[in-house]
């Protein structure tokens, strides 16, 4: 499994509560009832997957991610005997066809290498009738981070700019439906949700990037010392402008995705 999705703890103070906080609008994006049997695919830390549980007190709950380390804090998360992690990769489910209601997968597609295939497996595991669902971090610029972030990492080493997730995903308008029409789901929709982040302070921010942690963390870690020195300095004066260290919040907003199988 990839060194940057390794560190469970690392990834909750990295990117946990953004997670945390886009799960209860993917879930209602998503159409999930209470009863339900949900599969949250590429679960992580397990964010979605317990926010499933805490909404929908009927629903059976799977969460599946390829990253032992995820899934083994996942599990330290819950004792509900509804929910249920498993160690498995998108591409390849471990789950009888039709099996679930819904299957979502939440902040995942752009780290599959293959995300059609990653797709055409959520439809299989779904029954007639239920819904598979995805969102990603949108990349036109209004997820305030990733532009923050990317924006000074690109300033101050411009080979950043190859590093750079939003890039190549399925963040820019359009790319998930187009996938979810050509996967053979049916009335497919879009929309953008968008959630704000408090940070109480630039080290509550910065230090998670050192933990190596996505792929702005892997790319901090890919740093010599003096140069991360220089992109934290720059990252610093981006968000705190000539004002002291203090709380601040930032937003941002994900692209999502429904069909009906
Ligand atoms: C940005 S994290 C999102 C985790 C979680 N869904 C959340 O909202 O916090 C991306 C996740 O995709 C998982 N992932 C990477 N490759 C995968 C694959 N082939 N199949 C399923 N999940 C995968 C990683 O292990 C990681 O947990």
């Amino acid at each position: 499994m990839a060194e940057e999705f390794s560190k469970a703890g690392a990834y909750e103070g990295y990117l946990g509560s953004w997670s945390s906080s886009l799960a209860p609008l993917f879930i209602d994006f998503a159409g999930v009832q209470d009863g339900d049997r949900v599969l949250d695919v590429g679960t992580g830390t397990g964010s979605l997957a317990l926010a499933l549980a805490a909404s929908m007190p009927r629903s059976q709950i799977v969460g599946s991610d390829p990253s032992a380390p995820y899934i083994e804090f996942a599990r330290t998360r819950t004792g509900d005997p509804r929910v249920r992690f498993d160690i498995g990769d998108a591409m390849n489910l471990p789950y009888a066809d039709k099996y679930f209601d819904k299957s979502v997968a939440q902040l995942v597609l752009n780290s599959v290498p293959k995300p059609r295939r990653a797709a055409m497996e959520m439809h299989r595991v779904t029954k007639t009738g239920g819904t598979v669902a995805a969102c990603v971090w949108a990349s036109d610029g209004s997820n305030e981070r990733e532009r923050i972030f990317w924006g000074a990492a690109t300033a101050v080493d411009p080979a950043a700019a190859q590093r750079r997730e939003t890039e190549r995903g399925y963040g820019h308008e359009g790319r998930l439906s187009a996938l979810w029409t050509e996967c053979g789901l049916r009335e497919v929709a879009d929309a953008y949700l968008v959630v704000s982040v408090d940070f109480a302070s630039f080290e509550a921010f910065w230090s998670p990037y050192l933990e190596g942690q996505g792929h702005g963390g892997s790319y901090v870690r890919s740093l010599p010392p003096d140069r991360r020195d220089i992109l934290r300095e720059r990252l610093r004066r981006e968000i705190l402008g000539m004002k002291g260290d203090g709380p601040f919040s930032l937003r941002a907003q994900a692209v999502a995705v429904r069909g009906i199988c």
